[in-house]
Parts: C-alpha cells; sequence; structure tokens
C-alpha cells in the first residue's frame, strides 16, 4: 500500500505525476485555499501534508494526526508554518528556496520599472482612449539608471537583484546583518545601516523573510526618512511594511510611489490602497512563472518523498528534527 499525502491545492502537473509515483494523492482540486477544518480533516488522512503559504499550520493541524510524518511547503518562505511547535514534534518542515531566486528577482525589476515609468497607470489611460497625441509633460516618471538602489536583505533574492542593476549603472547599498563579500567585491555594494539606506537610495526594495523582528521593519518613522522622489518595493512578506502607514505616505507623497507584491492582510489590501495611482499592485505572483512553478513543485514532491523515506530531505528547515 503507497503511503498518502495531502495535497493543499493543485500543483503543477509534472509534480503531481512525481508524487503519484510514490504517493496516494489526495488533492484539493477547487481554485480556493481551504479552511482549517478542512485541512485537519485532509491531516488526519496522510502521512505527509503539502501545503501552501496560504494554509496557516499550526499545533492544532499538526496534533490532528500523531502519525503525521512531516511537512512540505510550496514556497521558499514559511512564516506560515509554527516551526518551533514542529519540531518540538519531531515533524521535519521542508520548503522550495534556491529555484525562485532569480524569478523573484525579475519581478522586483519589472516593478521598479512599472512604478517609476507608470506603466500600469499610463497603460490604463490608452485603453480608455485618453490619449491624443505625444506630450511635453504626458506622465513623466523618474530614471532608473544611475540611481542609488537600498536593498534591505541580501540572501539569495537580494543579492540576485543586486547583480541585475549592474547593467544599470546603479550605485548598491544594502542593510543586512551579514557583509556580503561577493556583492561588496563584484558589484561594489556597500554596507550601511537601515536608515543611512532610507535617506539615499532612489529606490528601497525589501528582501527579508517575515520574522517577529521584521514584522513593521518599515512604519511611519522609517517611510519619512525616505527621499520624497524615492519608490518602495516589496516582494518579501506584506507583514513586514506597516501597510496604513505606507497608505498614508502614498496619500500624502512622503514617497514617490511604491510597487508591491504582497500585502499585510494579504489577499486583503487596506481600504484606500486600490486607489492610489502611484501604486503597483501585483497579486502575490513574484514566482508565479511557469518554469519555478514546475521547479517548485519538484522541489516539493522530492522533499515529500524523503520524508516518508526516511531520508534527509534536500532542503530542510529543521534539521535537528533528524538528528534526534
Ligand atoms: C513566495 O512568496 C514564497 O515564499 O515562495
Ligand atoms: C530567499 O531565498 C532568500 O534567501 O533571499
Amino acid at each position: 500500500m503507497k503511503p498518502k499525502i495531502f495535497v493543499t491545492r493543485e500543483l503543477p502537473k509534472p509534480a503531481m505525476d512525481r508524487l503519484a509515483e510514490v504517493f496516494e494523492v489526495k488533492v484539493n482540486l477547487e481554485d480556493r485555499a481551504l479552511t482549517k477544518s478542512e485541512i485537519i480533516e485532509g491531516v488526519k488522512w496522510c502521512d505527509v501534508l503539502l501545503c501552501l503559504l496560504t494554509d496557516t499550520i499550526d499545533a492544532e493541524i499538526m496534533d490532528a494526526n500523531p502519525n503525521l510524518k512531516g511537512i512540505s511547503n510550496y514556497a521558499v518562505g514559511y512564516n506560515n508554518i509554527d516551526v518551533n511547535t514542529a519540531t518540538q514534534r519531531g515533524l521535519p518542515v521542508c520548503n522550495t528556496p534556491g529555484v525562485l531566486t532569480e524569478t523573484t528577482a525579475d519581478m522586483t525589476w519589472a516593478l521598479m520599472f512599472a512604478v517609476a515609468r507608470r506603466i500600469v497607470e499610463t497603460d490604463k489611460y490608452n485603453r480608455a482612449g485618453k490619449f491624443k497625441g505625444w506630450g511635453p509633460m504626458l506622465f513623466l516618471g523618474n530614471d532608473i539608471f544611475g540611481k542609488t538602489l537600498g536593498i534591505i536583505g541580501v540572501g539569495r533574492i537580494g543579492a540576485a537583484v543586486a547583480k541585475r542593476a549592474v547593467g544599470f549603472n546603479m550605485k548598491i547599498l544594502y542593510s543586512d546583518s551579514h557583509k556580503h563579500k561577493e556583492l561588496e567585491t563584484n558589484f561594489d555594494a556597500k554596507k550601511v545601516e537601515l536608515e543611512t539606506l532610507l535617506k539615499e537610495s532612489d529606490f528601497v526594495t525589501i528582501h527579508v523573510p517575515l520574522l517577529p523582528t521584521t514584522k513593521h521593519l518599515i512604519g511611519e518613522k522609517e517611510l519619512k526618512c525616505m527621499k520624497k522622489t524615492a519608490y518602495l518595493i516589496n516582494t518579501s512578506r506584506g507583514p513586514v511594511v506597516d501597510e496604513h502607514a505606507l497608505l498614508l505616505a502614498l496619500q500624502n507623497k512622503w514617497i514617490a510611489g511604491a510597487a508591491l507584491d504582497v500585502y499585510e492582510f494579504e489577499p486583503e489590501m487596506v481600504e484606500g490602497l486600490s486607489e492610489c495611482e502611484n501604486a503597483v499592485l501585483t497579486p502575490h505572483t513574484a514566482s508565479a512563472t511557469v518554469e519555478t512553478r514546475t521547479k517548485m513543485g519538484l522541489i516539493a514532491a522530492e522533499n515529500a518523498i524523503a520524508i516518508i523515506e526516511n531520508r534527509r530531505p534536500s532542503e530542510i528547515i529543521n534539521p535537528e528534527v533528524l538528528d534526534s
């Protein structure tokens, strides 16, 4: 008899096919996130849980099945899972880092361009039939090349964003607890305090994980530190930015604009944000390419297979559970 896996939402076909080679698969085929009680029902049935960043996995869910063997998250971020509790229960928790680095870095740049060159706003204007001819002052935006890029958090994604800046002749500042020697040597990046980064950058982009220490890392005080001509980009996790403060910043023009892929109260946006023309708002699609979502699915599948075969998964967040 095959072991059982519960998949909370359908993944790209190669991943589903790989899972089916090893597991009896139960998958949510509906185009929506499951409720907590639906996840609990699935967990009671399965040996391994394969979940998404939209599923909050807490002690109640883990305890629904004392024979659960582990959790494979289809995401690099894992703030949706109570990892401490999983570790206490001896449950391996896996994620899908690496493969979405370049895709997310591309999207960060797409958002920078979209907001600085007013791509979304002008597209809407054009479609509405308002374009009556070239104008010397029509939709002036801001240059990107030659400006200062401030990167908050230079993990894999932050570093990939930095590398792309070279072609645009940008000055790179970063804030992080660690020095990034490669970025300093090869890309002339400079490590500075967050406050300096905020004061000096024309584009501020966030690439930290969501942790208790990074929640509201950017709030009213930080937004007021930024240049009035600067833009904020967030492709990390919504709660890193105090979205109410950001709304005030956009409405009162403390900054020039923002491009967001993630939201503090996702999938909701704070009221008023969608009316801000100086904001570009994408629906958490930074890693959403066919190539990358397929690779993420295959990694999540291999992680789940390693869990059930009692092997060390290639991507494990709490390896200490394997040693005990
Ligand atoms: C996407 O946000 C991820 O964490 O994979
Ligand atoms: C995510 O993969 C990061 O380390 O930035």
